[in-house]
């Protein structure tokens, strides 16, 4: 099939059929099914926790993957119920440059969300990467405001994650030194198995603790990642995207066909 034949409207004749990868999977014909869904997901997310708790704290990531979603939230109706007022903001990694820098997640997801969302520019938490202690900070910054729940729904209730073609999900790359952080939520990751620039990003300990954790892979570069996940025995080290695995929480993936078809 050429690629002019997968416009939106186009059914396919034959869906792959759906990986077999930790948590539970959701198959979709096209990217924009995959995307209307997460986005569904959020917000029926959000609306329970400020039902419970009265806040909903979100976790974006940058990428390419999640910027049409990021941009079909602030514009179609079926995402007008999303609280924003009562969210918080954070971000799941972002790379050490000024906010201006183009290459900046928080530039990206505040051009697209925060300056139009009405979310309180107090509920918005950026990283501040290009500070020496960036990754204590955010702890902090993540301890106190979590710390305002009940304990025990002190965490994050929704992270969104997409998957790198080596298999890296927030900043963390394959045999990276940050696989190995497990007594705080946030550090740095540099050296050589890093992409450049250095990165800060949240950790396992914290991004296992959500209460529900996204993760949204399309287009076909992605698919032989997926078959190796959902196929193979690699450790956490090569595939980091496999240390990924909610404590008494839920995870989700979204693909599209092109992620899921393989062989
Ligand atoms: C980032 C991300 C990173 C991303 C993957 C996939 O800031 O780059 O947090 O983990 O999700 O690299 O990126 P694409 O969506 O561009 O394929």
């Amino acid at each position: 099939m050429s690629d002019d034949d997968t416009g939106p409207y186009k059914i396919l004749d034959e869906m792959p059929p759906t990986p077999r990868l930790p948590g539970s999977v959701s198959l979709f014909d096209h990217a924009d099914g995959a995307i209307d869904a997460i986005g569904l997901d959020i917000v029926n997310q959000a609306k329970a926790c400020v039902r419970s708790f009265g806040d909903f704290h979100l976790a974006l990531s940058g990428g390419s993957t999640p910027m049409p979603l990021y941009q079909r939230m602030m514009i179609d109706p079926a995402f007008r119920d999303m609280p924003w007022r009562r969210t918080h903001l954070w971000i799941v990694d972002e790379r050490c440059v000024p906010f201006e820098d183009e290459r900046s997640n928080y530039r990206q997801i505040a051009e697209l969300i925060v300056d139009h969302s009405g979310i309180p520019k107090s509920q918005v938490h950026p990283i501040h990467a290009y500070e020496p202690d960036a990754d204590a900070l955010y702890e902090d910054e993540l301890r106190e405001t979590l710390g305002w729940r009940e304990k025990g729904h002190d965490r994050l209730d929704f992270v969104l994650l997409g998957m790198g073609d080596d298999g890296h999900t927030a900043s963390l790359f394959p045999h990276s030194q940050a696989l190995r952080v497990d007594d705080r939520f946030a550090c740095f990751n540099r050296g050589p198995q890093v992409t450049p620039p250095d990165r800060v990003t949240m950790t396992y300990p914290l991004i296992n603790s959500a209460r529900f954790i996204g993760i949204l892979v399309l287009g076909k570069k992605k698919a032989h990642m997926v078959h190796r996940i959902a196929t193979g025995a690699d450790p956490v080290r090569d595939i980091p995207i496999k240390g990924v695995s909610p404590i008494g929480g839920e995870q989700r993936w979204y693909l599209d066909s092109d992620a899921a078809r393989w062989g």
